[in-house]
């Protein structure tokens, strides 16, 4: 039976956190899967295999995996170590318990409702309420969830029965379409609605299309805004929009799997200004907060409602009348078995404190500015003024490149920094124009940094140009 002790287990990791700790590695690999699967026999087989096997492919997959505790790493929207938030991982991990019940989970779901508190209080929820949940991607489905119950009370046991219509801006991210797909509302019901040059929701678009809809005879239901997009970073203004889901009775959502921590900072917590107005917001800690995958929230600002939407069945074998029911949070979430995020986010708050989260933010944001100043100073232009800790800039060559040459060539300047281990960096395309997306999410970069990169893009560009033909503007 078992041939392995926690013990064991143990040994093994220090030496891999060693090794990981210690050993310098590139920022990613560059392998493809081809090869990967010539060089690592990940097949599984008949005969249980020796500690020493697990530690080899223990190292190997770390190995293999791009870096993303390096400074190096700003591909996507987290970056770093957060030892804090390990340690309370690993423990979640041993006791291996699940949030349906207070019963099987006491501490967690203390922490979980403290969290909730504070990151209400944060959004200015007085009363407000929440669960957690697996990323934004859910927090988001939740909301729209909660916006079809107002709207449609009956759909729970019901299902649908009227064209129901939600509204997101161009910007917002892709959850909002799978979300409207799994409630069965479809999604050509989901209206993209136009934003402004900084991809900010343009509140008189987002009017039209309300009235469009019901001059169809269709039922709008949903507005969601959101804080900090993905490419661009931007904030959704959203006193207009509150007014607006006020006029018409649609449910208002922020989704601030991104942006919501700005709220930490005094000095940036304006972009989030009347966040209160919302009916709910969705934040993230395994992004910003840079808390290990998977650790976020939905909040609402009405109580009970979570519960009445999600609750039903469990009650004949787990959610029994006890002295703890009320703190049963399985009842406010769509999952049975729930992993217990709520210790590797609390530790992480505990050891860094708002002020630590507000410090962060607060360099972050001036790197930005910092950054975004040298690529004005360059032969770079940034494709937006911004307004957060995304940076989409390109190069302007003395040659025009058509729009096609001009996304080819960020592709190539990616490529190269990648394979010198200079960054991993990634590029986007918005507003019909592509650029390198910078994100600014490790506390541990510095301009000094950031300069170099812009100087190796900058090599780069000078010698693909020179190399390679890219596809050129037509000359009028
Ligand atoms: C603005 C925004 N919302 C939602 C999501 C989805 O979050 P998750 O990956 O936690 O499901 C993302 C992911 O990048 C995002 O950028």
């Amino acid at each position: 039976m078992a041939k392995h002790s926690v013990q064991q287990s143990l040994m093994v990791l220090n030496d891999v956190i060693e090794c990981y700790d210690t050993q310098s590695r590139p920022v990613t690999q560059n392998i493809n899967a081809a090869q990967l699967k010539a060089k690592l026999d990940v097949s599984l087989c008949e005969e249980g295999a020796d500690i020493s096997e697990l530690k080899e492919m223990a190292l190997n997959y770390l190995q293999q995996n791009p870096d993303v505790s390096s400074a190096k790493f700003n591909k996507l929207l987290y970056s770093g170590l957060n030892a804090p938030a390990l340690l309370g991982d690993w423990v979640t991990s041993i006791s291996n318990a699940t949030m349906h019940t207070y019963q099987v989970s006491p501490v967690a779901t203390l922490m979980e409702l403290e969290l909730i508190h504070q990151w209400n209080k944060l959004v200015g929820f007085d009363r407000g309420e929440g669960v957690m949940v697996s990323g934004g991607s859910q927090a988001n489905l939740i909301a729209m969830l909660l916006a079809r119950h107002k709207a449609c009370p009956q759909a729970k046991s019901q299902g649908i029965r009227e064209t129901m219509v939600a509204y997101v801006s161009d910007q917002a991210h892709y959850s909002s379409l799978k979300a409207i797909n799994v409630l069965g509302i479809g999604s050509d019901n989901l209206i993209s609605v136009a934003s402004d040059e900084q991809g900010r929701i343009l509140p008189e678009a987002l009017e039209a299309a309300i009235k469009a809809s019901l001059s169809l005879g269709h039922k709008p239901f949903y507005i969601g805004l959101t804080a900090g997009t993905t490419v661009l970073g931007a904030f959704d203004g959203v006193a207009q929009c509150a007014e607006i889901s006020q006029r018409y009775g649609l449910w208002l959502h922020i989704d601030g799997a991104w942006g919501a921590p700005v709220l930490f900072s005094n000095t940036h917590k304006h972009l989030l200004d009347d966040a209160q107005l919302a009916d709910s917001v969705a934040w993230d800690a395994h992004k910003l907060m840079n808390v290990p995958l998977t650790a976020a929230v939905i909040l609402t600002r009405e109580q009970g409602l979570l519960k009445e939407v999600c609750s039903g069945g469990g009650s004949d074998y787990l959610f029994h009348a006890d002295q703890n029911a009320n703190y049963n949070l399985g009842e406010r979430s769509i999952q049975c078995g729930r992993r217990a995020d709520a210790l590797k986010v609390w530790m992480s708050w505990k050891a860094i404190g708002n002020k630590g989260f507000s410090d962060k933010i607060d360099y972050l944001q001036q790197l930005k500015v910092d950054f975004s100043a040298l690529v004005e100073q360059s032969n770079f232009e940034l494709l937006h003024q911004p307004s957060y800790l995304n940076v989409l800039f390109r190069y302007r060559p003395q040659i025009a490149l058509s729009e096609a040459g001009a996304k080819a060539l960020c592709i190539d300047i990616c490529e190269k920094l990648k394979q010198q281990n200079i960054a991993y960096s990634d590029y986007a395309s918005c507003k019909g124009k592509s650029g390198i997306r910078l994100i600014l999410a490790n506390v541990n970069i510095n301009i000094a940094q950031l300069s170099e990169m812009l100087a190796a893009c900058e090599a780069f560009a000078v010698q693909l140009i020179e190399s390679h033909e890219y596809d050129r503007a037509d000359e009028v």
